[in-house]
């Protein structure tokens, strides 16, 4: 078993191996240093396929379940099915001794985490991702939280897991574009920081070192959780691509999913870096190539007008200045803090050819 270690304000391992959620009772056990009530908390489509599995396994180690269903999807991440959540656990009596265990994808994650940091002022929680996303991105670090009217992940915490199980078996239920999703973070990873990941990735064919890429993220992306809890400074770097995405996926009215806009992001980032001069003309090539060997996208359907009416009202825009990450090279990045003033120039740099 495979196991990177987070010594985040409150420390926790991330465990992955193939097979691992058959032994995820014993690892909770293991985790919380004793059997207690446990609520499952997932979507209906991974309910189906794992709901019931998870649920015998917890029992087999001792745990008293429960277990709560949302319906799936973004739309279903807020607050009306929050407090439905809420309610289940006391509902349940869930006290403070009991754990949460989050089964899926971001969405669970994000909510059941931010359900784990509200009820009874936090009660403690495991992440078993079921997404690739998921596990090489979401379910690590701590992000909690939901959408409000006004926009996205508005409302949350900083609250981490007490253990997070990534059985990459469960991958193989996914439908390609939603694994397309995750390998979008996963490049991103390369991108930011790793040349020898992106190399693995660039023709495609590297599925069969999927322990070996899920590894490799998570560390990464511990790294600069431990640095950066709160996301004031270098977690930054994990929004490569994500500036701009947020920008298409909401001008797409989210039509266009977070991984597959997060792959258009980059590459108007490497395009923007390229025409700065901040790197050599051939990253922007390198990434194209790469996203397309991975069958996802690289150019969105909007004019560099629209995608700026809607960066403009971007949440990480911190008053007058907005942050772009932007590549210097494969495998290294840089953050820039742009003049919002300048931003309708730089996003026509970045999005026409
Ligand atoms: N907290 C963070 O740090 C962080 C980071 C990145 C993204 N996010 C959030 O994550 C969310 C996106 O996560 P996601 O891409 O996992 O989406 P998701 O949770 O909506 O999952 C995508 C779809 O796949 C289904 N699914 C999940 N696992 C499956 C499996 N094994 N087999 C078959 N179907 C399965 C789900 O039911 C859902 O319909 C967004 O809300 C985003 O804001 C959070
Ligand atoms: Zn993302």
């Amino acid at each position: 078993m495979r196991t990177v270690h987070v010594s985040a304000g409150r420390p926790y391992d991330v465990l992955i191996e193939r097979g691992l959620m058959d032994c995820a009772g014993e690892i909770l056990e293991q985790a919380l240093g004793k059997t207690c009530k446990a609520a499952i908390l997932t979507d209906d489509t991974v309910d189906a396929l794992y709901g019931a599995q998870t649920q015998g396994v917890l029992e087999r180690a001792g745990f008293q379940v429960c277990r709560f269903v949302m319906p799936h999807g973004e739309e279903n991440k807020n607050l009306a099915v929050w407090a439905t959540m809420l309610d289940f656990l006391a509902e349940n009596q869930m006290t403070r001794s009991d754990v949460i265990v989050a089964v899926g994808g971001g969405v669970v994650g994000d909510m059941a985490g931010f359900a784990a940091a509200s009820f009874l002022r936090g009660i403690k929680f495991m992440q078993i991702p079921t997404t690739l996303l998921a596990m090489v991105d979401s379910s690590v670090g701590g992000k909690t939280g939901l959408n409000l009217k006004a926009g996205k992940n508005l409302a949350g915490a900083f609250y981490q897991p007490c253990v997070v199980l990534c059985d990459p078996d469960a991958l193989w239920t996914l439908k390609p574009e939603q694994l397309a999703d995750g390998v979008a973070e996963v490049i991103k990873y390369g991108v930011l920081g790793d040349k020898p990941l992106f190399d693995l990735l660039k023709d495609g064919k590297w599925h069969d070192r999927m322990l070996d890429v899920i590894q490799t993220c998570v560390a990464a992306k511990a790294r600069l959780v431990e640095e950066d809890e709160h996301d004031t400074g270098s977690r930054q770097f994990l929004n490569l691509g994500h500036t701009l995405g947020h920008a298409i996926e909401k001008c797409s009215d989210y039509s266009i999913s977070h991984g597959h806009a997060v792959a258009i992001g980059m590459v108007y980032a490497a395009r923007l870096a390229c025409r700065l001069e901040l790197c050599e003309p051939v990253v922007e090539t390198q990434v194209v190539s790469c996203l397309k060997a991975n069958s996802l996208p690289v150019a969105a359907p909007y004019t560099a007008q629209q995608l700026c009416a809607v960066a403009l009202s971007d949440k990480k825009r911190a008053g007058s200045k907005i942050t772009f990450v932007l590549p210097d090279a494969i495998g290294k990045c840089e953050l820039k803090k742009m003049v919002v003033a300048d931003l309708p120039e730089l996003i026509r740099m970045a999005v026409e050819e």
